[in-house]
């Protein structure tokens, strides 16, 4: 007898971006609707909160639309809705919440609350089935995480940034240069025309930690430019951006590699914004050869950024182990895995 299939409807607004999605048997995506806010945000330099729900109110209904149609299906098709309930941004988060809560209390769906990075890490599900345990590099702006996993749904937050996220780090530095929001990709891009000939500080911290500080190197990077000026010398912003990167991505990828070998783990999974950074996916490619019974998995560039298809892939799982919301579902902004 063969299993009914599973079709489970993703929401994600808990930051600057409104997406719905539907993926079948928690591995293969139907449809996949995102849209990004950031030109809104761009000319303030970061994410405005009360301008990132004016959007997602304005985008919620549109975009689930799409998905629906995307999928060419009907709401009563459907076997669950599954909603990022945080953590993020708490105006934002609570569109996608009530939206999720009124779907499923209309059509009596099953309504289940997923974690953010929970998401993130699921995306790689959508690619290749996950081989446990497996550890989990997070890096977004939001977020920098290594977690551990021993078997689905089980998260162990082995190591977490004690102040900035890589990736807002990676944005003030760019500010710093005077590149544009969000500056990720562009320090990627000048770091390769760069040599990393500045000398920048490595947060190792404690013997054994996992955890991670980004706010120390920020600020030398600040101090560097601004010696420089007051000395009338030029720093070459390529050669910043070079050795800013070398710092940041000598970190993240020292520790994975630690904590995956300490772990002994079978895969490694990037994911998160940052995870489109060249230097930190070539860096990893490398130094997982270190491990030879180690596989890497990087999901493509469009579930490595907020979507919802991830949240779809995660609530799928918790689904299945007979977890649900009820309607007292809340946005919670600082929810812990
Ligand atoms: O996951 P994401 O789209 O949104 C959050 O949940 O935060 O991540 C966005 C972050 C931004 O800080 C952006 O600068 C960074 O990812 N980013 C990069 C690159 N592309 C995006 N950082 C470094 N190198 C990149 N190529
Ligand atoms: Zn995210």
């Amino acid at each position: 007898m063969s299993e009914k299939d599973i079709f489970v409807l993703g929401i994600e607004t808990s930051c600057d971006e409104t997406a719905a999605a539907i993926v079948k048997n928690g591995r293969e995506i139907v449809a996949n609707v995102v849209a990004s806010q950031m030109e809104s945000h761009q000319r303030f330099g970061g994410v405005v909160p009360e301008i990132a729900s004016r959007h997602h109110v304005e985008q919620i209904t549109l975009v689930l639309e799409e998905t629906m149609k995307q999928a060419n299906m009907n709401v009563s098709e459907i076997d669950a809705i599954a909603v990022t309930e945080g953590p993020g941004l708490v105006g934002a988060l609570l569109i996608g919440v009530n939206a999720a809560k009124a779907l499923a209390f209309a059509h009596r769906i099953p309504l289940v609350g997923v974690h953010h990075i929970a998401g993130h890490i699921y995306a790689n599900q959508l690619v290749q089935d996950m081989k446990f345990p497996l550890l989990a590099l997070v890096v977004s702006g939001g977020h920098t995480e290594l977690i551990y996993m021993k078997e689905h749904g089980v998260f162990e937050v082995i190591g977490e940034t004690r102040d900035d996220a890589a990736g807002e780090a990676y944005d003030k530095v760019a500010r710093a240069l005077q590149l544009p929001y969000p500056g990720g990709p562009h320090i990627d891009r000048l770091a390769k025309q760069g040599k990393p000939t500045i000398d920048l500080p490595r947060a190792w911290l404690e013997e054994g930690s996992y955890d991670f500080s980004f706010s120390g190197l920020k600020s030398a990077v600040i101090n560097t430019l601004h010696n420089a000026k007051q000395r009338g010398e030029t720093i070459q912003p390529e050669d910043m951006a070079a050795s800013f990167q070398a710092s940041v991505v000598e970190v993240l990828v020292g520790k994975t590699i630690q904590a995956a070998a300490h772990y002994d783990v079978k895969q490694i999974l990037l994911a998160g914004g940052v995870a489109a950074n060249e230097g930190l996916r070539t860096q990893l490619q490398k130094q997982v050869e270190q491990l030879p019974e180690v596989e890497l998995v990087i999901p493509p560039l469009s579930l490595c950024t907020d979507n919802a298809a991830m949240i779809a892939a995660a609530g799928t799982v918790l689904f299945q182990q007979g977890k649900r919301a009820t309607m007292a579902l809340n946005a919670n902004p600082s929810l812990l895995l």
